[in-house]
């Protein structure tokens, strides 16, 4: 089984292994969370570290491991207190019985027993054992405990064991607690869009309008988009219960309500701006600026003067802006527009893949009724593979409408239940 979507921005697991064989498993589950998208922080036990190294973890999750609980230095780094409070999810992986028992009693004599008295952040456990230490009337007291007191409790697999026995007690397949995981986030945040608007508390950068490429001090190259796609969109996500930072190109649009607007002239600028976004945290990135592909070599520092039948400008190509956020390795949600006059599906399944993005929506800018000036618009949607959605028809409609209609895929996209495959 296997699912591979870098779409939950922003979300902190402290992943605790403990002592038992299984922990070589959550080695590899590192993996898959840090490839779900999530940033994970390993806290080890000392049992644990008879069966696997810090080291591994450390290489794996790219953060220091965590191993003690009194150890001045790792409390200068993050501290137990700041440890608790940073996670958004403490999964513990595997589970032995001892650290069930801990949990049960609210012992704190470790690292472990103590953040998990100390954070507010849900509490799973993946118990993995020898059957009968499962089946041991004591851990199961102490498994009834915990559910008791909320803690979520992933069932072992039944099946061989590494001591011989054949029962209950197996650790759940990396890819399988990952996805279970990743499921979880997606409802909770199905919940919050329910009650708050379909992209509650995220950040939406947004590019719109064209670029504007000098040649000199008073001339330019430019395009003839208006920027009315980005606009009605950026009002929209405002609407649905996102921040939105609008990231204009020289337009004469007003600025939609709540929505902060940053003018910029040139493709470079665009650029600029969009990498400092990132730097701020963006969740979602929409890319409907008519970006110039190419800008004057050497913009002239005065005004050019007339002189002859020709006049040769060389030009080179600008940055991809799209495809440049979507290299990042912390990339946000990446959703792309195609305007094409032929062939158009076909050109925009190619750019969604060449270009790195989670969604495009393309329209047939030769049809005269829809497209670039026009307040209509009609629009084709489509998803990368691993979203597992089929494409979208959007029908013509006002660029409003059409807006309300990008914002539903955005949301579907990102948190809609997607079966392992
Ligand atoms: O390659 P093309 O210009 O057709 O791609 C269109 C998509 O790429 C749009 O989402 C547009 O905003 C984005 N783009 C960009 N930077 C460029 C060119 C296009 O972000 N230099």
């Amino acid at each position: 089984m296997s699912f591979d979507l870098s779409v939950i921005p922003n979300k902190n697991i402290v992943l605790a292994v403990t002592g038992g064989i299984a922990a070589y498993k959550s080695a590899i589950l590192v993996r898959r969370l840090k490839d779900a998208g999530f940033n994970v922080r390993v806290v080890m036990t000392q049992g644990a570290q008879a069966f696997i190294t810090p080291l591994t973890f450390q290489a794996l999750s790219g953060n220091p491991v965590h191993t003690e609980l009194l150890n001045p230095e790792a409390e200068a780094g993050m501290g137990h207190i700041e440890l608790a409070r940073w996670a958004d999810l403490l999964l513990v992986a595997p589970a032995s019985c001892d650290t069930l028992a801990k949990f049960a009693t609210g012992l704190a004599d470790d690292l472990l027993s103590t953040l998990y008295l100390a954070t507010k952040s849900p509490v799973w456990v993946a118990p993995a054992m020898n059957q009968q230490m499962w089946a041991a009337k004591a851990t199961q007291r102490n498994l009834n405990t915990l559910v008791e007191d909320g803690v979520h409790v992933i069932m072992p697999d039944a099946g061989s064991q590494a001591c011989g026995d054949v029962g209950l007690g197996r650790m759940p397949e990396p890819e399988d607690l990952a996805y279970q995981v990743t499921q979880y986030f997606h409802r909770a945040q199905r919940a919050i869009a329910e009650k708050f608007g379909l992209l509650a508390g995220k950040h939406v950068v947004i590019t719109a309008g064209p670029t504007r490429e000098a040649i000199d001090p008073v001339r330019y190259i430019s395009n003839h988009s208006t920027g009315k796609m980005g606009f009605a969109l950026a009002a929209a996500c405002y609407a649905a219960g996102a921040k939105v930072t609008l990231i204009a190109g020289p337009v004469s649009l007003d600025t939609p309500n709540g929505v902060r607007r940053l003018n910029v002239s040139s493709a470079v600028q665009m650029l600029d701006l969009s990498m400092q976004m990132l730097d701020e945290g963006c969740d979602i990135f929409i890319a409907t600026a008519a970006v110039a592909d190419y800008r004057v070599a050497e913009v002239a520092e005065h005004k050019i003067k007339k002189a002859g039948d020709e006049l040769n400008v060389s030009l080179i190509k600008n940055p991809d802006i799209v495809a440049t956020i979507a290299g990042q390795q912390k990339r946000p949600f990446m959703v792309g527009f195609a305007a094409e006059t032929r062939n158009v599906e076909e050109y925009a399944a190619g750019k969604l893949v060449a270009k790195k993005l989670d969604m495009i929506a393309c329209n047939d800018v030769s049809r005269a009724d829809i497209g670039f000036a026009s307040d209509e618009n009609a629009m084709t949607v489509f998803f990368a593979d691993a979203y597992q959605l089929e494409k979208r028809d959007l029908e013509k409609a006002s660029k409003q409408e059409i807006a309300q209609q990008l914002v539903e895929a955005i949301h579907d996209a990102l948190w809609h239940e997607i079966e392992p495959v």
